[in-house]
C-alpha cells in the first residue's frame, strides 16, 4: 500500500557540491532493508520556503554555500518498511564556500554515534555515481547536476544532449525480428489501417518485447520521477509529466534522440493549453536507457511504418501521471473529446494505482463510439490514427480516497518530421 500523505509536509534535499565537483550523499542502511544512497534532506517547517529550508540544513551540516539557481520540485514515491511513501521535494543546487569544515575524505557531518548503524556520509565524484555499487537517489543527480551547473567537470555525457549545438546520440536496431513477431505486427499494421484504432493487449506486447512483469514494475519506477505540469490553464495540479523527442528511421534503423526543447501547440490544436511555448524536464537518463524503451519505440515504428508507406518519423515521448484524491478529480483528457493533431497516437498503460475510472474510447467526428476500452494491465496498449479518430479517456477517482490515486500512461506520438510541432494536451 501507499502511505496517504495528507498532512505531510514537504521536503528539502540539498545538492551541494565542493570544490572538485563532489557531492555530498547521506548513505542510510537500515536493518534488513537495502542499503542506499541519498541528498542530504529534512522536512520544511510551516511557511518555510525551500531555499530557507536549505540554508538551515546547510547550517546543520557546518557548510557555507549558496543555492545556485530555482529548487527542483518532484515528487518521489519509495519503499520503506514495506511500504511505499509518497514526499514532494524540493531539490536546491548548491556551490560550497571555501568556509566549509573540512571532513577529509570519507568524512563525517554527524557524529558518528548520532546515525544507526551503517549509515554515514561521502562527498562522491559526480563521475562515479553512475557505476556505485549501491542505488543512489534520485537516479538522476548527475544529469541534474549538469543541467543546473554546465561547465561541472567530471559528468561524463552520455545519452541526454541538453541543447541545441549538441550532438545527438545514434543508436540502431541490430536484430531481426523473427516470424510470429512480423505476424503481430502485420495484424496490427491491418487493423489500424482498416479501423483507424488497434488495442494491444498487455501479453502480446509483453512477447514483442522481451518483456517479464518485473520489467513492467522497473519501468513504472521512472513515473515516480515526473514533475507538476503547472501550464494547466484549468487550474488542475493533478497532471505531471516530462517531455523527450526522437528522429526514427525504420528504413536505415536509426533510432536518433534530438536535443530537449521546450514544447509548443497552437491554440488551434489545444484549446486549453496552447499557444505558447512550455518547458517541460526531459526525460531522466534511467528513463531514456531504460531496456523497455527503446525496443517498444521500435514496435510502434514499425506499425506506423507499415500503415503510411514512410520511414521517417519525429517520436515524442510523454510520459504522464495524473493523480486523484478525496479533494482533486484526475482528468486524463481535460479537454474532452478531442484529436491530438499528429498522426498517429498511442497510449500505453503503466501503472493504475488504487482508482476507478480512465475509461478510454474512439469517436468518430459525427460523435459515434466505435471503441470503448479500459487499459488495464501494464503493457495495455490503444494506438490510434488521429487524424481519422477523436478519443477521450473518462476521469479517475480513488478507490480508497485515504491512499494515494494515479493512472500512469506513456504517449508517444508519431508525426512527419517536418510537422512535429503538434502533439499532446
Ligand atoms: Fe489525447
Amino acid at each position: 500500500m501507499i502511505i496517504p500523505r495528507g498532512g505531510e509536509p514537504r521536503h528539502v534535499r540539498v545538492a551541494v557540491l565542493d570544490e572538485q565537483d563532489r557531492v555530498l550523499l547521506v548513505r542510510h542502511a537500515r536493518p534488513a532493508e537495502p542499503a542506499f544512497w541519498s541528498l542530504p534532506g529534512r522536512p520544511l517547517r510551516a511557511g518555510e520556503s525551500a531555499v530557507d529550508g536549505c540554508l538551515r540544513l546547510l547550517g546543520e551540516l557546518g557548510l557555507t554555500a549558496s543555492p545556485a539557481g530555482a529548487p527542483l520540485r518532484r515528487t518521489v514515491t519509495f519503499e520503506r518498511s514495506g511500504e511505499l511513501v509518497r514526499h514532494e521535494q524540493d531539490i536546491v543546487l548548491c556551490r560550497c564556500g571555501a568556509g566549509r569544515r573540512s571532513p577529509g575524505e570519507g568524512g563525517r557531518w554527524w557524529p558518528p554515534a548520532a546515525l544507526p548503524s551503517g549509515e554515514g556520509d561521502r562527498w562522491w565524484p559526480l563521475a562515479a555515481l553512475p557505476s556505485a555499487t549501491e542505488p543512489v537517489y534520485p537516479r538522476d543527480l548527475a544529469d541534474l547536476v549538469r543541467e543546473w551547473m554546465p561547465g561541472v567537470s567530471g559528468v561524463p555525457r552520455t545519452r541526454t544532449p541538453s541543447a541545441a549545438s549538441e550532438e545527438s546520440q545514434v543508436y540502431r536496431h541490430g536484430s531481426e525480428r523473427r516470424a510470429g513477431e512480423m505476424d503481430a505486427l502485420r495484424h496490427a499494421a491491418h487493423e489500424l489501417s482498416q479501423d483507424g484504432n488497434h488495442v494491444m493487449g498487455s501479453a502480446g506486447l509483453s512477447e514483442l518485447l522481451g518483456a517479464r512483469p518485473p520489467d513492467w514494475q522497473r519501468f513504472a519506477r521512472h513515473w515516480e520521477e515526473l514533475i507538476l505540469d503547472t501550464y494547466m490553464r484549468d487550474g488542475g495540479t493533478y497532471r505531471y509529466r516530462r517531455f523527450g523527442q526522437y528522429d526514427l528511421d525504420t528504413g536505415t534503423r536509426t533510432l536518433t534522440r534530438l536535443p530537449h526543447t521546450s514544447y509548443r501547440q497552437e491554440l488551434s490544436v489545444n484549446t486549453l493549453n496552447g499557444g505558447i511555448d512550455r518547458k517541460f524536464e526531459p526525460l531522466t537518463d534511467g528513463f531514456a536507457t531504460d531496456p523497455l524503451l527503446e525496443p517498444l519505440i521500435w514496435v510502434l515504428g514499425d506499425v506506423v511504418s507499415a500503415v503510411e508507406g514512410i520511414d521517417r518519423w519525429c517520436v515524442q515521448v510523454h510520459p504522464f501521471r495524473i493523480i486523484t484524491s478525496a479533494e482533486q478529480v484526475g482528468k486524463p483528457a481535460p479537454q474532452g473529446r478531442h484529436r491530438d493533431g499528429v498522426t498517429f497516437v498511442t497510449s500505453l498503460l503503466v501503472n493504475r494505482i488504487n482508482i476507478v475510472g480512465g475509461e478510454s474510447s474512439v469517436h468518430t467526428d459525427d460523435g459515434e463510439v466505435l471503441r470503448v476500452v479500459t487499459l488495464e494491465q501494464p503493457g495495455d496498449q490503444l494506438v490510434l490514427d488521429d487524424r481519422r479518430l477523436q478519443h477521450y479517456v473518462t476521469p479517475i477517482e480513488p478507490l480508497d480516497p485515504q491512499r494515494f490515486a494515479a493512472r500512469d500512461v506513456l504517449i508517444v506520438d508519431f508525426v512527419p518530421p517536418a510537422d512535429a510541432t503538434k502533439g499532446q494536451p
